[in-house]
C-alpha cells in the first residue's frame, strides 16, 4: 500500500514512520508512506501557500494551485484522494478495513482555517477523525495511516487485527500477561486451565458484556447469531 501525505509540516511525520510497527511495515516493504511539502507545489514568491479568504473573515485560507498541482503529479489510475476536515464523514474501524484493501491513497492535510473550496472536487471522500476542531490536519492523517496500516496484510500478525475490538463488531475481551498474580490482583483461573474451548466460549462472552457495558450504542450494528443472542440473554439478567 502506497500513502502520499501532502502537508506543510512532514517533519510532524517524522517520528511517527520512523517507530514500531508503522517503521517495520515500511521496512519489510508492505507500506511505501512518503510525506510532500506542499511549499514545493506553490509558484509564488517564498513558495507561499495561503491567503485572506475573499468576502472578508478571519484567518488565513489554504490556496487552491499548490494542492491541484500536487495531486496532478502524485494522482495515477486508480488512487484514491482523502481530505481530512472536520466537515467530513466520521472515520471508524470499517473504514479503515475498506481503505486498507485500496493501492494509493493520497491524504490532503489542511490548516489555518482550511483549503480553498474548490479542492472539493478534486478528492473521491472527506473524512473527520472526530466531532472536533483541531488546528491542522497532521493529526488525523497520522491516525487514517495508523489505523489503514495496521490492517494491510503483512504489516502485523492477521489473527490479531481479527480479534481486536471493533473489527467484528465488538469490543474486545479483557486480556492479562505475566505475573498470574500481584498484590492479590490475580488473572482469571479459567485462562490458566488449558481448556481451549472454555476460554474461547469465555472470551466470547466477556467481549458481548463488554460491549453491552461499555458501548451499547455498538449493539445496534451487529448482526446477532444465536448463541450469541443466548449469551447477550445472560449477559442482560445478571446485570439487572
Ligand atoms: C482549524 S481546521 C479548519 C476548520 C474549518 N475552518 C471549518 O470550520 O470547517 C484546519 C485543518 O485541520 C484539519 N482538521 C481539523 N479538525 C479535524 C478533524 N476533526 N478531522 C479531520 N481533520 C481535521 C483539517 O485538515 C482542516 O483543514
Amino acid at each position: 500500500m502506497k500513502i502520499d501525505i501532502i502537508t506543510i509540516f512532514p517533519e510532524f511525520f517524522d517520528a511517527f514512520l520512523a517507530t514500531s510497527i508503522i517503521k517495520r511495515g515500511i521496512e519489510d516493504g508492505f507500506l511505501d508512506i512518503q510525506t510532500h511539502q506542499l511549499r514545493e507545489y506553490s509558484s509564488l514568491k517564498h513558495q507561499r501557500i495561503d491567503d485572506t479568504p475573499y468576502g472578508g473573515g478571519a484567518g488565513m485560507l489554504m490556496m487552491f494551485p499548490p494542492f491541484y498541482e500536487a495531486i496532478h503529479t502524485l494522482k495515477r489510475n486508480g488512487t484514491k484522494v482523502i481530505m481530512l476536515s472536520p466537515q467530513g464523514r466520521v472515520f471508524d474501524q470499517k473504514k479503515a478495513t475498506e481503505l486498507s484493501s485500496e493501492n494509493h491513497l493520497i491524504l490532503l492535510c489542511g490548516h489555518y482555517e482550511g483549503i480553498d473550496a474548490r479542492v472539493e472536487s478534486l478528492i473521491d471522500e472527506e473524512l473527520s477523525i472526530g466531532n472536533y476542531v483541531l488546528t491542522g490536519g497532521e493529526i488525523p492523517a497520522m491516525i487514517v495511516t495508523d489505523a489503514v496500516s495496521r490492517l494491510v496484510p503483512g504489516v502485523i500478525h492477521e489473527e490479531s487485527s481479527e480479534t481486536d475490538s471493533l473489527q467484528q463488531g465488538w469490543l474486545k475481551y479483557p486480556q492479562y500477561t505475566k505475573p498470574e498474580e500481584y498484590k492479590g490482583y490475580k488473572v482469571p483461573d479459567i485462562l490458566l486451565s488449558g481448556h481451549h474451548e472454555q476460554i474461547a466460549s469465555w472470551r466470547k462472552e466477556q467481549s458481548i458484556q463488554r460491549t453491552f457495558n461499555k458501548r451499547p450504542d455498538l449493539m445496534e450494528a451487529i448482526k446477532l447469531s444465536q448463541e450469541e443472542l443466548k449469551i447477550l440473554k445472560k449477559v442482560n439478567q445478571t446485570t439487572k
